[in-house]
């Protein structure tokens, strides 16, 4: 029953915006839990600002960049050693999942430009200023990163445990993460399955007719088709080791682009 009436506040608040937000009741929980550090409005208040050893932190970028399943963890079980304290005493799960949805409200518009210049100041002397990491610090090239928004600001607040890539979450804050993740995404290589059919055409086709004709050899030789394989191994299969002796030098002077191309033809036509 409850459920039902939040759905139906919820439709309700999507149809009117902002005017109905005052009847959130999750609005209400914000005020009384949440509002003395992180501001009515979610952009932080003197008193937050005033914390030790951390602030509190502006909620109005996060809401787009983590996940519903954070929200709850972090809201529930508090940050340890911060004045975050856990609230799972104070709010039930229905209380909580409230208090996401008026988070949810608040918004905050993307900077790009911005993102860039944060992006070159900080990230660029090991992901390198294209993101392609040529920067012999062993950083992931971000240009073919798989990762979804969430997972690169995951990435970015958090860090990889045990390499060089450390959590930001304070180095940082949470308008530059938003701005940067963004950033991160538009440096994305937008792989061309028309140019990689041209170049099938002229560099793979002598051997292989299409690409459902492609055999998968040594360790792989069990595998159906080459479907089967992620993009980072299908580029490492046709530009590296055994593949070059057979088809020639000129699959080893692909470049990572050209791959990219072929690679999203080849998934094409093999679905
Ligand atoms: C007594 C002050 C205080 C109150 C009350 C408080 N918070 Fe916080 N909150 C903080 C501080 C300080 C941090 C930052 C901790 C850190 O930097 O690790 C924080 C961090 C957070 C974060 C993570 C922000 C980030 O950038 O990672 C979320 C989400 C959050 N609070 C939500 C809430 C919600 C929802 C409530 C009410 C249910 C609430 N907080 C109540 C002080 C408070
Ligand atoms: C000191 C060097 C260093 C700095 C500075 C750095 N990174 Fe990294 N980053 C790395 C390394 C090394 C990895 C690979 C970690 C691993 O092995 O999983 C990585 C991985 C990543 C990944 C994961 C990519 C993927 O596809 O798995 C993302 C996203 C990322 N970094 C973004 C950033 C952003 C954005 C910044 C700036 C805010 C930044 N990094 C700053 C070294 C760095
Ligand atoms: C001169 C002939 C030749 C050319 C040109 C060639 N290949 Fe191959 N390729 C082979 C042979 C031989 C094999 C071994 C399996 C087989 O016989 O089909 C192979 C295997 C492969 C495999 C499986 C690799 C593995 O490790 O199992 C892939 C993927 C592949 N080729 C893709 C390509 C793509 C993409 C191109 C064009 C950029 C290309 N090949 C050009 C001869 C060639």
């Amino acid at each position: 029953m409850l459920k039902k009436v939040g759905m139906f506040v919820g439709m309700f608040s999507l149809l009117i915006g902002g005017a109905v937000a005052e009847e959130m009741p999750g609005k209400a929980l914000f005020k009384a839990n949440c509002a003395s550090c992180h501001g009515m409005d979610g952009k932080v208040s003197e008193m937050g600002q005033a914390l030790k050893p951390y602030p509190a932190r502006d909620l109005t970028a996060l809401a787009e960049i983590v996940d519903r399943d954070e929200f709850r963890r972090i809201i529930a079980y508090g940050i340890q050693g911060t004045a975050m304290t856990p609230k799972k005493y104070d709010l039930d799960e229905h209380d909580i999942e409230d208090v996401i949805d008026y988070i949810q409200t608040f918004e905050r518009k993307v900077d790009l430009a911005m993102g860039k210049k944060r992006f070159e100041a900080v990230c660029s002397t090991c992901h390198g200023m294209d993101g392609r990491a040529k920067t012999g610090m062993g950083a992931k090239n971000l240009v073919y990163s798989t990762l979804s928004l969430h997972d690169v600001a995951h990435t970015i607040r958090y860090g990889r445990a045990n390499t060089i890539m450390t959590g930001k979450r304070h180095q940082l804050s949470n308008d530059d993460i938003q701005d940067i993740s963004h950033y991160v995404h538009e440096l994305r290589y937008q792989a061309d399955a028309k140019k990689g059919k041209k170049l099938f055409a002229s560099t793979c086709q002598s051997c292989h007719s299409t690409p459902s004709k492609i055999a998968l050899t040594g360790n792989l030789a069990h595998k159906s088709s080459v479907s089967e394989l992620s993009d980072y191994a299908l580029n490492l299969r046709i530009r590296h080791g055994r593949h070059v002796n057979r088809a020639g030098q000129k699959v080893a002077h692909l470049s990572e682009d050209d791959s990219q191309d072929l690679i999203a033809y080849i998934r094409k036509e093999i679905k």
